[in-house]
Order: C-alpha cells, then sequence, then structure tokens
C-alpha cells in the first residue's frame, strides 16, 4: 500500500467532488501523511470544506487559494510538496463548447503551468485526471483532456534526470459526483418526466470510491507515461431514469451539441499499447525510459489483441435498474425511494 508517511500532497481542484473523497481517503487511511493542500479558486468552496474537515481534527489539512492558470501561484504552492494530484478542470461539455478558449485556459494552460511548477519544485509523483472523453474526443471538452493527457505524458520524456514520474488516470462518469446525470434525475422526478437525450444511449459508471483507488494505485505504481484505466460497468441511460422514476414519463430531448451516444475508453487504435492488468488496463506511452519486459513482469500485463476497443455500449459488465437503485442508495443518497 502506498506510503504517504511524512509526505506532502496537493490536489488541484480539492474542493471537488473527487478531490474531497481524496482527501477523506487519506486522512482515514494515511493519517501520518504530513501534510495535505487543498489548491482551487473559490473561497467559499474552501470556507465550507474547512467546516467540514475542521483544523482541530485535522491539522495536516492547508487551504491555498489559486487558479491553474497562474503558473507563478502553482509554483509557490508547490513548494515542499511531494505529490501531486491534477483534479482541476471546466468539466461541463455544453459549457466548454459554448466557451472554448476558456476550457482551454484551464484544461489545456493549466496542464502545463502544472508540469512547469513540477519542474521548478521538487515534485516527484504526479497523477493527472483524465476522462473517457478524452478517447477519440468530438467535444470541445474532450480535446482539452486529450491535449493535458498528451502533455503529462510527454513531460515524462523532457524530465532529464530529474527522478519525477507523471502518469493519467481516465475513467467515466463518476455517480454522483457534481453536476451528474444522477442528481440532475433525482432532482427532475418530481416533475414526473424525465429528459432522455437518447434513448440508445450508454454510459461508464465509477463510483467516487473507484475513482480514488484508481488514483491512489496510479500515485504508488506508476513507472512514467501510463494511462491507467478501471475495468467498470456500463448502464443504460433509461436505465437509470427507470431506476429513480420508475412512473415518470420518459421524454426524449435529443442529444446535446458534442454528446456520444455511446463512450470510449480505449479504441482500437490503442490497442497496440494496451496491456490488461487484471482489474485495469493500461494504455503505454510509445516511448519510454523503462523496459517493456520488465514492466510485464512486475504488474502481470497481458498486450490486449489487436483492435480491441473498450466501449460503454460493447460492456461486459452492465448496471441493471435494481444495481443501480442500489449503488444510488450506497453511493448518493441514503434515503433515495424511487
Ligand atoms: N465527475 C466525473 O464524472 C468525471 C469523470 C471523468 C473524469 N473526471 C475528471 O476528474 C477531475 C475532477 O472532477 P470532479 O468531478 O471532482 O470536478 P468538480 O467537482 O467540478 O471539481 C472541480 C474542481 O476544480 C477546481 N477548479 C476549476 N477550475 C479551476 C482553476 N482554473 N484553477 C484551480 N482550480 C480550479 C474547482 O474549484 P474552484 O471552482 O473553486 O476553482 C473544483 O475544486 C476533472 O479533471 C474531471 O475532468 C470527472
Amino acid at each position: 500500500m502506498l506510503d504517504l508517511e511524512n509526505k506532502s500532497i496537493l490536489i488541484t481542484g480539492g474542493t471537488g467532488s473527487l478531490g474531497k473523497a481524496l482527501t477523506k481517503e487519506i486522512l482515514k487511511n494515511h493519517s501520518n501523511v504530513r501534510r495535505i493542500i487543498i489548491f482551487s479558486r473559490d473561497e467559499q468552496k474552501q470556507f465550507q470544506m474547512a467546516q467540514e474537515f475542521p483544523s482541530s481534527v485535522y491539522p495536516q489539512l492547508r487551504f491555498f487559494i489559486g487558479d491553474v492558470r497562474d503558473r507563478e501561484r502553482l509554483i509557490r504552492a508547490f513548494k515542499g510538496v511531494d505529490y501531486i494530484i491534477h483534479a482541476a478542470a471546466m468539466k461541463h461539455v455544453p459549457i466548454a463548447e459554448y466557451n472554448p478558449d476558456e476550457c482551454i485556459k484551464t484544461n489545456v494552460m493549466g496542464a502545463q503551468n502544472v508540469i512547469d511548477a513540477c519542474f521548478e519544485t521538487n515534485i516527484q509523483r504526479v497523477v493527472a485526471l483524465s476522462t473517457d472523453k478524452a478517447c477519440a474526443p468530438i467535444n470541445l471538452y474532450g480535446a482539452t483532456k486529450l491535449t493535458s493527457d498528451k502533455l503529462f505524458i510527454a513531460a515524462n520524456n523532457i524530465k532529464g534526470d530529474n527522478p519525477i514520474v507523471f502518469s493519467v488516470v481516465r475513467y467515466g462518469n463518476v455517480m454522483g459526483s457534481n453536476g451528474s446525470v444522477i442528481p440532475f434525475f433525482i432532482k427532475k422526478k418530481g416533475e414526473g418526466k424525465l429528459p432522455i437525450t437518447d434513448v440508445n444511449m450508454t454510459r461508464f459508471n465509477i463510483s467516487l470510491q473507484g475513482g480514488v483507488d484508481m488514483v491512489m494505485h496510479a500515485l504508488d505504481n506508476a513507472w512514467g507515461g501510463e494511462i491507467f484505466i478501471p475495468k467498470i460497468p456500463s448502464y443504460k441511460i433509461t436505465d437509470v431514469a427507470t431506476a429513480i422514476g420508475p412512473d415518470c414519463e420518459q421524454e426524449v430531448v435529443g442529444i446535446r451539441p458534442g454528446e456520444k451516444v455511446h463512450e470510449e475508453m480505449i479504441t482500437p487504435s490503442d490497442s497496440f499499447y494496451t496491456y490488461d492488468l487484471g482489474k485495469y488496463y493500461t494504455i503505454l506511452p510509445a516511448t519510454h525510459k523503462w523496459k517493456i519486459d520488465d514492466f510485464k513482469k512486475k504488474f502481470n500485463a497481458v498486450l490486449v489483441p489487436q483492435g480491441f476497443a473498450y466501449n460503454s455500449g460493447d460492456n461486459t459488465e452492465w448496471e441493471t435498474v435494481d444495481t443501480l437503485r442500489a449503488l444510488i442508495r450506497e453511493h448518493v443518497d441514503a434515503d433515495f425511494q424511487s
């Protein structure tokens, strides 16, 4: 297990869904951590988080106001830090379509600023958050996250003798995260009608804890340049609507700009570099400083067949209406009644 004894860890976007869940995990299971620093812009969210995690109980927790667009601020925040988890992003597809330059500034320039700040300080390990929308992207959000992934992966090639390791974690919809479909449907079901973009639509599904586990695993095990992809189930969007509002009318409203009917995490073109490691896949970088045979041996990694794809529509594992209800009760809303 990852040893964080006396380590300092900074989470960009630490007040977000994933950032908070990571903070909880580290405080619970790694209480010997020296410091956890939450880096984000909005003082109100930091104020609220500080109430949830009071300094009298969690003296390791610190808050740092800053914007990933501000390289100098990142350098100041990264001083004395060992590990970075980069979770800050603009993540709403339609908002990114409408404000492309803003999304590029945060998701692309912000990623490069994080990398630059790592090289200006003594960071040892970096895990950057990606998304299934970065795989064969058709919307600006996905394209910026793919660019960010490429920047982090390529950063391993320019590090010289610096032992720093950069890796990426990619996954699909996080159940119940800020702005996601499940809390949206729960709020809307009182109206008796739930909007369905496309009756065939499917999505990958991961719990916040599943996301946290993959990030912690990457932080511990990355050799540099990997994209870690957990094996997770899919759901049909119509099953989510039935699970939440069985008596609601499902109104087809049409696919939104930049949306896919099915999401992808690995395309056939990635298959040449993709390894199956049991619980997850890893897309390896085309160039790396370590030996592929050592990697295969260490992780029992098996190259996937040529042409292999990992698509939410062709998944072998599925959530059903019943499993979705149970998951919503467990992960999103303990009082949930369908
Ligand atoms: N949620 C999902 O379903 C999902 C799925 C796949 C991948 N991901 C990825 O996982 C990561 C975390 O997602 P999340 O769901 O936790 O997001 P979230 O709840 O929306 O949180 C985003 C965080 O980023 C901060 N932030 C935004 N812009 C910033 C900037 N310019 N500088 C500094 N901080 C900034 C926000 O705080 P302030 O606004 O106060 O700055 C907030 O703390 C993202 O990279 C996202 O792309 C999410």
